[in-house]
């Protein structure tokens, strides 16, 4: 299934200074929408929850993932794992709120209940009144069906085919960029450290405003009087792109108190933070004293929820009551910043329906980040 033209695509795909960006369907029809599910979001590790939404084994709770009905739960092992939402009988489905202290996972219409591994433990009158078995029956047959998932930096990850390559062979070029960042001791900061935000625009157009630092003097003239354009590099690579900055002075810089710190982060990389979109639909930063993760949901061709949860260097800081009203200051900070982003990615929507807009160009220097996701995202909807 080719998505793009040849001419669309060859034009997406060349080298950037002659390069044109995505047409506008694709960010507004909902035909191009599924093909993208079918596809980009299908083929690929996209991430659709935080593994501290389960924090304690027993804990499960409903995800619709671009109209897939999933649930993520926390196994009796500890371990994250991710089924379709759907009994295998008749196709109810499973939960429909978040649950904790669960054993099994019975089904409200026939009360059919399943072990948290997702295997078929009882099929209540399958054989009429009183009998729970019938000849023929093979349970073994009817467990639910799980869907491959992985937790990194805190995000829990479905592969939707079921045959990508593994999570890490794409996540260890992040990870060997940030050699002194041992993401094994980031810790969520808990309900004050997150955040949702409605974005009026299609899940690519907040991709493409957060992996480049062009905007920055304009649209966060506050962001860029401590952290200035000049002081950002670019990041372009296979599958993430962003941008770093050169010029971050650590929470008690911005009037907060110190956080910990990652003890192996170079001291030569003391000031430096990056910003990465991993592509499609998960956003990172990192710090020497905290990260955050922002997990992009599409709702329609038009609308995007964005999940921002901060994370923090050990449980100290969300465990330290002292600190509840720095990472109060903290979110707040991040929040605007990520506000001050709603208005220009509605805008870039509003323009996607302008006949008198084909894609637009790029600047060369600036913007090689946002090239490298037209491009990968040209390579996935045509195969
Ligand atoms: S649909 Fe689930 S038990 Fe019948
Ligand atoms: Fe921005």
């Amino acid at each position: 299934m080719s998505v793009l033209s040849d001419e669309e695509f060859s034009a997406t795909v060349r080298s950037i200074s002659g390069a044109r960006g995505l047409p506008n369907r694709l960010y507004v029809d909902p035909e191009s929408a599924e093909a993208e599910r079918q596809t980009v979001f299908r083929n690929n590790w996209t991430g659709i929850g935080f593994a501290h939404d389960v924090p304690n084994a027993g804990d499960a709770v409903p995800v619709t993932f671009l109209g897939w009905p999933l649930l993520m739960l926390r196994d009796r092992k500890g371990r994250v794992k991710v089924f379709h939402n759907v009994c295998r009988h008749r196709g109810h489905p499973l939960i429909d709120k978040k649950c904790s202290g669960l054993a099994m996972l019975r089904c409200p219409y026939h009360s059919w209940a399943y072990g948290l591994d997702g295997s078929l433990r009882s099929t209540p009158l399958i054989g009429g009144v009183g009998v729970n078995e019938v000849e023929g029956f093979d349970r073994s047959r009817f467990n639910l069906v799980e869907v491959r998932s992985e937790v990194w930096f805190g995000v829990v990850f479905i592969d939707m085919s079921g045959v990508a390559p593994p999570l890490s062979e794409r996540t260890d070029a992040i990870e060997a960029r940030w050699p002194g960042a041992d993401l094994a001791r980031l810790v969520s900061g808990g309900d004050r450290a997150q955040f949702a935000l409605t974005v009026e625009c299609n899940w690519k157009l907040a991709v493409e405003n957060y992996c480049e630092a062009y905007h920055l003097p304009f649209v966060h003239p506050d962001l860029n009087s401590y952290s200035p354009l000049e002081d950002h590099y670019t990041i372009a690579e296979r599958h993430f792109a962003g941008q770093g900055s050169m010029n971050y002075k650590g929470n008690d810089a911005l009037g907060g108190k110190p956080f910990p710190e990652f003890e192996a982060w170079p001291a030569e990389k003391r000031e430096i933070a990056e910003y990465v979109a991993f592509f499609p639909n998960v956003l990172f930063g990192i710090h020497r004293d905290h990260g955050f993760a922002i997990l992009l949901i599409p709702q329609g061709p038009a609308r995007t929820e964005e999940r921002i949860q901060l994370f923090y260097v050990g449980d100290t800081v969300p465990e330290d009551p002292a600190m509840a009203s720095v990472i109060d200051a903290h979110a707040r900070q991040w929040r605007q910043v990520f506000e001050e982003d709603l208005g220009v990615v509605a805008g870039m929507q509003r323009g996607r329906t302008s006949p008198g807009f084909d894609g637009g160009v790029f600047s060369p220097v600036l913007e090689t980040p946002t090239h490298a996701f037209h491009r990968w995202t040209a390579e996935q909807l045509n195969g």
